[in-house]
Parts: C-alpha cells; structure tokens; sequence
C-alpha cells in the first residue's frame, strides 16, 4: 500500500479544498493507493500519519502572492526534527494552488512549497501535462489552461461559490495530477523494495 497524504488549508470560499478533492479522486484511482485529506489545522494531531506517508501533496491558495499565513505557521514546525533529522528525505512531494488572479502571483506560492519541500529533502514531482491555451485554438475548457508546470495552478472568480469555481478544466487537471503523483510514487516505492530485497542476504 502507498500512503499518501494531502496537506492542505482552505479558508476564504473553499476552492482549494475543491482542488484537494480532485487530487485524492485522481490519486485512488492507481490500485493500492490510500489518499488522505490532512487539513493544516488539524495536522498537529496527525504527525505519525505525515511521517508514515510516502508522498505529501501541499495546497494553499494563493493569499498576497504567497502561502497562506496558516498553512506557513504548520510548515514551520517542519524546521524542528523533520528538518534535523531528515525525517521527510526521499518523501515525494507536489503541491497545487488556485488564486482569483489569471496569474495572482501563483508561481510564487508554488515555489515556496518547491523550497519548503526541498529543505525537507523531498523530490518534487511537476505537473505532465503540456501547457492548455496556448494558442488561437486554445479555450479556457483547455487542461492546465494556466501553462503551469511546477504544480497545479487553478484560477477561481473571486465572486463564484466552489460549486463552480475553479472550472471543471482545473478540476480535471488536478485529478490528472494527484493520478501522476500517485504513479510516480507507486513506482518509487516499488523500486525500493525491489532494491532492500536485492540487498538482503540469501536465506
Ligand atoms: C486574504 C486573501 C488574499 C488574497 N490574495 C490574492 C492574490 O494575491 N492574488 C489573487 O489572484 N487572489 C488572491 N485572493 C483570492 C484567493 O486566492 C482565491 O479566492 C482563492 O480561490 C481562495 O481559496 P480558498 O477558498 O481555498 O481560501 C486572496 C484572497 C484572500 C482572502
């Protein structure tokens, strides 16, 4: 079994808890996948669960161009023994946002989770899908219509509920990203046990 755990907050309309959603969807449907949704509030209460998991999927919004306030206050306590002592190494880690903004300053949000991940020493994995929208025949229905490769970037109008915003084309790319997640993780985890037994000694 691979664990994996969705580690993420949601304050203002819910939209990025929609997008959480959509990652554990995505991620169930490799076989021999357990997916969890942590909120960062509670997350205090669930160390052994972040320690046991073999991947850790970050979303916040984007909140003044970076990471919500509470969702950094959590990844702080990383900077005591996860930190020191390497207790997240060879984790695999994403992350995903959503902002109001076409842009919102989402990249920056992303590439904060890139270095709270990397201090921790785990291995980002971006997003597969090509770029959507790119051109004249591109739409707003386009998969990652944002073009964005380092995680999940989704764009939710700052007046529409989480019923219907973010579209149903980012909810769609999530989905496609907590699967790749949940592939690539699946393949790690094999390949390390195929190597420990390489390694143990014949009986
Ligand atoms: C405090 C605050 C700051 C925000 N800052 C930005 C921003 O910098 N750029 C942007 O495009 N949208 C911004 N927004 C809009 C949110 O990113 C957007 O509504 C998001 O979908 C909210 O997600 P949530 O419902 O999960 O909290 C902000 C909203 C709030 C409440």
């Amino acid at each position: 079994m691979v664990r994996i755990t969705i580690l993420y907050y949601s304050n203002f309309r819910g939209q990025t808890e929609k997008l959480a959603l959509a990652i554990q969807r995505g991620a169930q449907r490799v076989p021999g996948t357990d997916v969890q949704l942590l909120r960062v509030e509670d997350a205090e209460s669930h160390w052994q669960r972040l320690h046991d998991s073999d991947a850790i999927v970050f979303g916040s919004p984007t909140y003044i161009g970076s990471v919500a306030a509470r969702f950094k206050q959590f990844i702080e306590l990383l900077s005591g023994d996860v930190w020191l002592k390497r207790m997240w190494v060879n984790k695999v880690a994403a992350g995903f946002t959503v902002s109001a903004g076409r842009s919102g300053d989402k990249l920056n949000c992303l590439q904060q989770m890139v270095i709270f991940a990397a201090q921790m020493g785990m291995i980002w994995v971006p997003v597969r899908l090509l770029g959507g929208n790119y051109s004249s025949q591109g739409s707003e229905d386009d998969l990652n219509r944002m073009a964005g490769y380092i995680g999940v970037m989704a764009q939710a109008n700052i007046d529409e509920p989480a019923e219907i915003a973010p579209p149903p084309s980012d909810i769609r790319t999530a989905e496609i990203h907590g699967e790749h997640v949940a592939e690539v993780t699946r393949a790690l985890v094999a390949g390390r046990r195929a190597l420990a037994a390489e390694a143990a000694p014949a009986t």
